[in-house]
């Protein structure tokens, strides 16, 4: 059987983020898993502007090289783990600008959550406000994983990831994986 190509997402483009080292760490478990072909992608590195086609992305026509180019970055995955900030009770606005900017290429892909904030509420508010969205671009929710940085806080830029954290983290790619193997066929 082929490896899942599966990105993992740096969802924060902020200096100083968190998210860079819990996807380092997310990252680390997964490459221990022969079944995965790991590839971490950053928001920040994509840099996308705020949405500038004129097309609805439903319909393909991308008319900017950015667009064209996070395309083929997002084409290429099988499945996706989004590492994401919880900003104001909800998700950050890079990781929606670029979700908006494609359709097709996100359709009947699986996708884990790993949602974390400085509260105690673990990301969770960011991981309930995406589910929508995912739906309406019909990314296939798995499972999530919340992170508190309060109780474990990136140091020297380091996040030392917890037995939950590595247990979850561990379900939520078996969920990831098995997905994927299921709902591969829609995608023809
Ligand atoms: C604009 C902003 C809003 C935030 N709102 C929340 C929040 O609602 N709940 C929470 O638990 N943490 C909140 N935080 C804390 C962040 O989730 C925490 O600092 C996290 O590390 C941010 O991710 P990053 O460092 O990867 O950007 C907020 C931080 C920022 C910058």
């Amino acid at each position: 059987m082929n490896p899942v190509n599966l990105h993992i997402v740096i969802c924060s483009t902020r200096p100083g983020r968190s998210g860079e080292a819990i996807a380092t760490a997310v990252a680390d478990i997964a490459r221990d898993d022969a079944r995965f072909n790991v590839e971490v992608i950053d928001l920040a590195d994509v840099n996308l502007p705020l949405f500038d086609e004129s097309s609805h992305p439903m319909m393909g026509q991308y008319a900017n090289e950015h667009t064209q180019r996070w395309a083929d970055i997002v084409a290429r995955g099988d499945a996706f783990v989004f590492v994401m900030p919880e900003y104001n009770h909800s998700y950050n606005a890079a990781l929606k600008n670029a979700l908006d900017y494609l359709h097709a290429e996100w359709r009947y892909k699986p996708v884990g959550l790993v949602g974390y904030g400085a509260g105690m509420s673990m990301g969770a508010r960011a991981v309930m406000a995406i589910k929508p969205v995912l739906s309406a671009l019909k990314l296939i929710h798995t499972a999530d994983v919340g992170v508190s940085t309060m109780m474990t806080p990136v140091v020297d830029g380091v996040f030392t990831p917890s037995d939950p954290f590595i247990l979850g983290t561990k379900g939520m790619l078996e969920e990831i994986n098995k997905t994927h193997h299921a709902i591969h066929p829609l995608r023809a």
